[in-house]
């Protein structure tokens, strides 16, 4: 048995104004797994993101990554295992170049500059935006944003990668070459959206959300197909899917 897990036990998980958001989610991903988190606007995708980074620590139940339990005190170790790519890459990028943005996080750790050399290339390289390095940032378009953004969380080699809504405001060239760029990662994945073509094209499995609730978990074939299941849910079929 890998490693590398995600297990979620009787999460649950309200903002300050006590609604309810999260309600009693169980869930484990582990190493192969690319999991397509789906569910209409509202629905609770985004928040469980963030609960898993540890954004939010107000939750009752449990969470652990790789067995550490998420609480104040894991939280620099398991953000260690965790990249998380922000919906909004303008949250993500702060520096003046690609470059120095991917190097960032690893400089901050303390590695020394040579490893630091080698992880910005890494980094790059698995995202095709080698020759990006020196480009300021506000000059990048959206696509490229997101994949450095991407390259950001790369450079600290994390074990599982999380990604809210990566699709949303990509032209059609962009929205393709990242599928691709994801297709050829080997981690963990989980990918937030209501995007259901792009995570047909990305993920091995599919976990339905309604009001914060876990309402499917399966294969994507069993899910997305299910017209009458997306229907009820506040979803439509993948276009790629309609009509077969
Ligand atoms: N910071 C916040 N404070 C209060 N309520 C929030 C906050 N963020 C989200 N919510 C509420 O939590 C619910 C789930 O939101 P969210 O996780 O963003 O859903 P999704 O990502 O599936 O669209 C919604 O009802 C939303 O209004
Ligand atoms: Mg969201």
């Amino acid at each position: 048995m890998s490693h590398i897990h995600i297990d979620v036990e009787n999460l649950n998980f309200s903002y300050e104004n006590g609604t309810p958001v999260l309600k009693n989610l169980s869930f484990r991903a582990s190493e192969n797994d690319s999991v397509g988190i789906i569910g209409a606007n509202g629905a609770g995708k985004s928040t469980f993101l963030k609960l898993l980074v540890g954004l939010n620590l107000n939750f009752t139940g449990s969470i652990r990554i790789e067995e550490i339990p998420l609480e104040k005190k894991t939280l620099a170790k398991i953000r260690e295992k965790i990249g998380y790519v922000f919906q909004d890459s303008d949250s993500q990028l702060f520096m003046t170049t690609v470059g120095e943005d991917v190097a960032f996080a690893p400089r901050n750790y303390g590695l020394p500059e040579e490893e630091v050399e080698k992880r910005v290339q890494e980094a790059l390289e698995k995202v095709h935006i080698t020759h990006l390095r020196d480009k300021s940032i506000f000059k990048l378009s959206g696509g490229e944003k997101k994949l450095a953004s991407l390259a950001t969380i790369l450079s600290m080699t994390p074990d599982m990668i999380l990604l809210d809504e990566p699709s949303v405001a990509l032209d059609p060239k962009n929205r393709r070459n990242l599928i691709h760029v994801l297709n050829e990662f080997e981690h963990l994945k989980l990918i937030a959206s209501h995007d259901l073509d792009f995570i047909w094209d990305t993920c091995n499995r599919v976990v339905l959300v309604n009001h914060g609730e876990i309402i499917a978990d399966g294969s994507p074939e069993e899910i997305l197909r299910d017209g009458e299941l997306l229907d009820a849910n506040g979803l439509e079929k993948p276009l790629s899917l309609t009509g077969r």
